[in-house]
């Protein structure tokens, strides 16, 4: 039997017409298969609405922004955004990572983000979590030598799993980091209204 591999809503909110054509324009215009290696290159995991994917592709100008996620809301909330102010640098692909990874498994990356993934705190429920042994295998073979992965957190169960794994991986090193790695994100903000402490690491090739 194939594995569900994902478990969130697809949609929220009705999008408009226009809006969809838009964004299947802008999906048809930007195709992720003329990336190659040699440019600099940065993932984002569960863009949510997209505000990081945004925040990163201002930062690095001279750098190619993939956002992965089947959520369309986000997805169309971005086209749109870049459709409105020129956005060159910033490529969508509307499906699960497994999928991305499956199809553009020559890609490397210099940065990859996978910021407050959805925790399924319940014990029951916690299979369904993205992270997991074979996804952090395979973020690690699409990194670049030199690049960095950063996840957060507000699920202490979620990060200490998180660093439990890749500590167990070999030749990768991890460091805490203090300072969060993303402006506020929609799921930064429900942390913070929460009260929820805020966990941060990176970890690289060593
Ligand atoms: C809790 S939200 C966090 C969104 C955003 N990073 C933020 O900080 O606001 C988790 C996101 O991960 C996406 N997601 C879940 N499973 C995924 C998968 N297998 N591949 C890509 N994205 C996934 C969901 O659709 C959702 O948008």
């Amino acid at each position: 039997m194939k594995k569900k591999l994902y478990f969130g809503r697809l949609k929220s909110r009705q999008i408009s017409l226009i809006r969809e054509l838009n964004f299947k324009k802008f999906i048809k215009n930007k195709k992720i298969g003329n990336l190659n290696h040699k440019k600099k290159l940065i993932l984002e995991i569960g863009i949510g609405m997209g505000e990081n994917l945004i925040y990163l592709s201002k930062k690095n100008t001279q750098s190619k922004i993939i956002g992965v996620d089947p959520f369309k809301n986000g997805m169309v909330n971005v086209s749109d955004y870049c459709i409105n102010n020129k956005v060159k640098n910033i490529y969508l692909y509307p499906y699960v990572f497994q999928k991305f990874f499956v199809k553009f498994k020559n890609l490397r990356f210099n940065k990859i983000y996978i910021l407050f993934p959805d925790p399924w705190p319940k014990k029951r429920h916690q299979k369904r979590r993205i992270i997991d042994e074979d996804f952090l295998r395979k973020i690690i073979k699409i990194l670049k030598k030199n690049g960095k992965v950063f996840f957060s957190t507000d699920n202490i169960g979620y990060f200490e799993n998180v660093k439990t794994i890749i500590k167990k991986i070999s030749k990768i090193k991890i460091k805490r980091i203090r300072r969060v790695v993303t402006i506020k994100t929609k799921y930064y903000c429900k942390a913070e209204k929460k009260g929820n402490r805020i966990n941060s690491l990176v970890f690289f090739h060593s």
